[in-house]
């Protein structure tokens, strides 16, 4: 492994006196060391900084990293998870953005032979599209394998109420990010962008974060930019041409809401036999979606002691969409029940058979048949 960056930074922030950035650097580069294999000069190194007089209040992989506070209301600007806390980070996206990520994971392993060549890699990732397609995990995921930690910062806790206390507040989390190598997550990214009427404010606001942005561009410390929004058409344009990836992450596809359902489900015997109906029933919902229906299921099967069933996962379905307005489901548990058999049904009727609706819907064969009225029988 090459540790080029990493001596680059030690001596610069040795020239400029600044301790963080030497301890820091310093930390990363033992890390780097444990990970293949040098333990001897990892921990000749360890002793240079036990004995030296830095201080240690910034240490980057599982100890404790102090974030800077909001002046007015002394809370913390971010938040912090350590790549140790997510080991078991797991995400399902579609082949091109699994591909992006994947490329995105390979250049920064590989940063140090980029900028041995005069190259810098892009540190900065725009995540965009609806709710709860898995834009924050994605960020803990690249946080596990990245193994820097993840400084979540949420906008609408990082804007005051205060004029011009909001722009010194990112001002300080992209300072923060220069100094500790980190992954600096922007999460409600548009927030910038309609943080308030007050014209002066949001101007002053869009200068620092394209500058900073541009600063993190050119400095390339080891640090990573991510923001996320669920608005991308609120955002600059100029903001939005800085980062050097931009990925879409949109409802799952039909592959991945496969992996999805599955993992959910934990493979389990149900998931085997129904896997295609859900695939179907879970067309165009988002991973969060699907995750939470799933999840109330199994809490009414430890709760009733029952086994999962279709009409379990069913019931918590139809409440669902009952409660977006996408069904009209009747106060009449008959009628209701009928309402559901047809819908399955027009959902595709080889797939929902009278016995797999039947399954869903927890009755009989000849219950959905004489529901359907259909008088040919089915399978
Ligand atoms: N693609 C996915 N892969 C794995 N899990 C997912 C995926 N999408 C959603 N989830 C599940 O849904 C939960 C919520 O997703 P997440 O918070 O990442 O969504 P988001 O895109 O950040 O939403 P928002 O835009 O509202 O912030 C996750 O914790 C995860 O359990
Ligand atoms: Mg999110």
């Amino acid at each position: 492994m090459d540790f080029s960056v990493e001596i680059y930074k030690i001596i610069e922030g040795a020239l400029k006196h600044d301790d963080d950035k030497v301890i820091n650097y310093t930390k990363l580069m033992i890390d780097n060391l444990i990970k293949c294999n040098n333990i001897r000069q990892a921990k000749m190194l360890e002793k240079v900084i036990s004995n030296s007089t830095f201080k240690k209040n910034q240490i980057i992989t599982n100890n404790i990293i102090n974030i800077p506070l909001d002046k007015e209301s002394r809370l913390p600007i971010a938040d912090v998870f350590y790549p140790n806390q997510l080991i078991d980070e797991v995400i399902y996206l579609n082949e091109e953005n699994q591909q992006n990520v994947n490329t995105f994971i390979e250049y920064y392993n590989s940063r140090n032979e980029i900028f041995k060549e005069g190259y810098q890699i892009p540190n900065s990732i725009l995540l965009f599209g609806p709710p709860g397609t898995g834009k924050t995990k994605l960020a803990k995921y690249l946080c596990s394998k990245i193994q820097l930690p993840l400084v979540v910062a949420r906008l609408d806790g990082v804007i005051s109420s205060y004029l011009g206390s909001t722009a010194k507040n990112i001002r300080q989390l992209f300072d923060f990010a220069q100094r500790v190598p980190c992954i600096l997550f922007l999460d409600e990214f548009d927030a910038i962008a309609k943080v308030r009427d007050d014209e002066h404010e949001l101007g002053e606001l869009k200068r620092v974060v394209n500058s900073l942005l541009q600063n993190i561009d050119s400095l390339n410390n080891g640090s990573i930019i991510i923001a996320a929004t669920n608005h991308e058409n609120l955002l600059d344009p100029a903001v939005w041409r800085r980062f050097g990836f931009k990925l879409k992450i949109d409802v799952p596809n039909e592959k991945s809401r496969f992996e999805l359902i599955k993992y959910f489900l934990n493979d389990n015997y149900f998931y085997k036999k129904y896997c295609n109906q859900l695939n179907i029933l879970f067309k165009n919902f988002s991973g969060a979606d699907i995750e939470e229906i799933i999840k109330k299921s199994k809490i009414d099967a430890i709760v009733y002691k029952t086994n999962l069933t279709a009409s379990i996962i069913s019931n918590h379905y139809f409440q669902f969409l009952s409660m977006r307005n996408l069904i009209d489901l009747s106060p009449n548990d008959k009628d209701s029940t009928n309402i559901k058999i047809k819908f399955l049904r027009d959902l595709d009727s080889k797939l929902f058979s009278y016995a797999t609706i039947g399954d869903f819907v927890d009755k009989s064969k000849s219950y959905v048949s004489s529901v359907l009225n259909e008088s040919d029988g089915d399978n």
